[in-house]
């Protein structure tokens, strides 16, 4: 009789467990069906945070299930969520990689499992697992911010600080490429004077420059898209500058979240009269910064467009059409069919218009509009 207790309360334990482990994987979503998975590169960059938060707003009517995850700065961990979204179901993937190189592994696993893949903003090189592209004009960014910079310079020989993005990120190259097409003219007629790199000065009489050859100044001026670096580099470009490089100078900073470490570097240095710094995403913190005078310019990238542009691909796929796109990207392997959105300059003058009338921002998030 005891024994038969003993078997029978175990019996229910073990059967308590299974309904508790069924329970909680329901709950966090765990093994249900996933249509589309999407994965960001991380949530330490407010950029990032903002298209999540965009994600959700263009899903919440969606009869398709989503599910985003970030990668934190990782490959490894880019790998693992992508793993975890195939063993979900997915059908469509839209990535936003880490690292355009490493990230191919990870595309050529979801190709196997038949997935669509979709490039989000920053393109995956080197495979012919990645099937569509979505973008902003990532070459138009570089040449706007660089454009601010000549027609608000005054003068001669103002000294010229160059920052670029993560080298791993091809977007990086694409804003360099942008911003030289239009600046190398003005150092070589020397109304800019490079002021922090060594192999740009070598190079000020080429227009156009070769992927190594702007690997070598990325390695000289790259902020790896982190604030920390960027603050560190234009520190240690200060501390070397002469009387000669210091005044009113001129800054190209790649993107606001180093756009504001920057500044805050040359808006502290006593030798620094004044500075012109780009931006890039129009976060809001920047957004604050130039109404505040402390960051010059932003380009705004309508992340609403992005996000629309990739989810109505996912949606056309899992509707069994072909999706319509507009021009394609060599990625190293193949022409990739892409869809790209232009982008707009934002300064002082046009906050409002651009950001508030558009209904991007709300006004009550800002002070001194
Ligand atoms: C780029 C992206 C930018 C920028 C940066 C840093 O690829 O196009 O908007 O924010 O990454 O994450």
């Amino acid at each position: 009789m005891k024994r038969t207790w003993k078997s029978i309360s175990f019996l229910f334990v073990v059967m308590l467990l299974m309904a508790l482990m069924a329970a909680c994987s329901n709950s966090s979503g765990g093994s249900s069906k996933v249509s589309v998975g999407i994965v960001l590169p991380t949530k330490d960059e407010p950029r990032w945070v903002q298209d999540e938060q965009r994600f959700k707003d263009a899903l919440s009517d969606s009869e398709y299930t989503t599910e985003i995850l970030f990668s934190q700065g990782s490959s490894a961990k880019e790998k693992e969520n992508v793993e975890t979204l195939l063993n979900k179901g997915i059908e469509v993937l839209i990535i936003t990689p880490h690292d355009g190189a490493a990230a191919a592994s990870a595309v050529e696993a979801a190709k196997k499992e038949g997935v669509t893949v979709i490039s989000y903003d920053r393109l995956i090189t080197n495979t012919d697992a990645v099937d569509y592209y979505v973008t902003f004009d990532s070459v138009a960014v570089g040449a706007a911010q660089g454009q601010y910079l000549i027609d608000n310079a005054q003068g001669k020989d103002v000294p010229l600080y160059l920052y670029a993005g993560a080298a791993s990120d091809n977007n990086a190259f694409l804003f360099f490429e942008g911003a030289w097409s239009v600046l190398q003219p003005k150092i070589a007629d020397g109304t800019f004077k490079i002021a922090n790199s060594v192999e740009a000065e070598k190079l000020k009489d080429k227009v156009e420059l070769t992927r190594d050859e702007m690997s070598k100044i990325l390695g000289q001026v790259t902020t790896n898209w982190d604030a920390n670096d960027a603050k560190n580099k234009a520190q240690t470009h200060l501390t070397a500058a002469g009387a000669d490089l210091k005044g009113d100078v001129a800054v190209l900073a790649p993107n606001d979240g180093t756009a504001r470490s920057i500044a805050d570097v040359f808006g502290s240095d006593g030798d620094i009269t004044s500075y012109l710094v780009t931006g890039q995403d129009a976060e809001k913190a920047s957004i604050q910064y130039v109404i505040d005078g402390k960051q010059s310019m932003t380009v705004f990238k309508d992340v609403r467009t992005l996000v629309k542009d990739a989810m109505g691909i996912a949606v056309e796929i899992l509707d069994g059409k072909t999706p319509d796109t507009t021009g394609s990207y060599d990625n190293g392997n193949k022409e990739v069919k892409a869809k790209q959105t232009d982008v707009i300059v934002v300064d002082e003058e046009n906050v409002k218009k651009e950001l508030i009338d558009s209904e991007y921002y709300e006004a009550s998030e800002f002070t001194g509009l």
